[in-house]
């Protein structure tokens, strides 16, 4: 249980400039004063990131998002209704004060209201914007439990608030209103294109490419280069990863393996000795609830390989496609 005296700890140690790493309801955040050079440097020496690469400032509240956006479009202001607080990122025009280190040199802004009891909590005591990555090392899986975070972390931290298991799994949905006449979404998540859609009409052509890539199996990386998520090889366990069909899982014979199957296809496969089957979630929303710590516990096994079965090529399916895709990219 967190208590208020460690939310005031936490704020006090954010205004120091250490970094504070908490948990939002996609996955667990290390964070550091937005407004601090000295905290962004700590933040970037213990994340391992390239410097040019930006970061996400966390807010407590939808008044605070003109201090950092130039302009506010009215988009931004429907979406914020709908999803925020929530796993939801706008890409605004910068502020001018707002930091290179934060917009890696960018003349655009992330920003996000994490739909979490305890990061609006760490956030109102703090006061100002909180930049935080997710609190893994670079390239690495994001950690949904406070023991993720001591794992990959420890030291380096000043503080780690446990908020228990993240209720969304993986990261927010990035949507750029940079050019207001063309949204697009940069990097799927759990609030669906379609469900984006809904409330601002139609996004950007390339958003329907990716989609497109989405539906065929093509692996490229994405267009855009300064968004790190979207490396082709990212969000990754250390043990190799592929994502196959069940029909290729069911003729397959992979040794000591992992394999995180459908129901359906884990009650046809041959018992096999050496390897671990897990049944994976039929929904969406479960199933990428469980992913990066199953990836973690499965890792930890040190297996030869970790075989998944593909996710159904649909809308509400993408985000999770898009983890496991850049999961299983060398
Ligand atoms: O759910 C999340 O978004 C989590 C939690 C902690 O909030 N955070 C997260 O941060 O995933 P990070 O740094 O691991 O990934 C943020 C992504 C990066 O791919 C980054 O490049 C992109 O957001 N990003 C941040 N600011 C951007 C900007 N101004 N333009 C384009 N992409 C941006
Ligand atoms: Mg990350």
């Amino acid at each position: 249980m967190v208590v208020a005296a460690q939310i005031k700890q936490a704020a006090e140690l954010l205004a120091q400039g250490k970094l504070v790493a908490f948990p939002t309801e996609t996955v667990y955040g290390l964070g550091a004063d937005a407004s601090s050079s000295e905290a962004l440097a700590e933040l970037y020496r213990v994340k391992g990131r390239p410097v040019s690469h930006p970061v996400i400032v966390h807010l407590a509240d939808f008044s605070q998002v003109a201090e950092w956006a130039a302009s506010v479009p009215e988009s931004a202001r429907l979406l914020a209704e709908k999803f925020w607080p929530g796993p939801m990122t706008l890409i605004l025009p910068r502020a001018a004060h707002v930091l290179d280190q934060v917009t890696g040199g960018q003349n655009s802004v992330g920003l996000r209201i994490p739909g979490h009891a305890l990061a609006l909590e760490l956030l109102l005591a703090f006061g100002g914007g909180v930049a935080a990555p997710s609190a893994n090392r670079f390239g690495r899986l994001s950690p949904t439990t406070a023991s993720a975070v001591h794992e990959s972390l420890g030291a380096d931290v000043s503080m780690i608030l446990d908020g228990g298991p993240c209720q969304v799994g993986i990261e927010s949905t990035i949507i750029s209103l940079l050019d207001e006449r063309e949204p697009a979404i940069l990097r799927p998540g759990m609030i669906s294109q379609q469900e984006v859609e809904a409330v601002i009409g139609p996004l950007k052509k390339s958003a329907n490419i990716a989609s497109a890539a989405f539906a065929s199996t093509n692996r490229e990386q994405r267009e855009e280069p300064r968004v790190p998520g979207a490396l082709a090889s990212h969000y990754a366990p250390v043990t190799a990863l592929v994502v196959l069909s069940a029909e290729q899982i069911l003729q397959g014979d992979f040794g000591a393996s992992a394999i995180i199957a459908f129901p359906q296809t884990c009650a046809a496969l041959p018992h096999q000795e050496s390897s671990v089957v897990v049944a994976a979630p039929l929904e969406p929303d479960a199933y990428a609830r469980m992913l990066y710590e199953e990836l973690r516990r499965l890792d930890g096994l040190k297996l030869a390989c970790i075989v998944v079965e593909a996710v159904p090529a649909e809308d509400r399916w993408r985000g999770v496609h898009d983890r496991l895709t850049r999961a299983s990219a060398r």
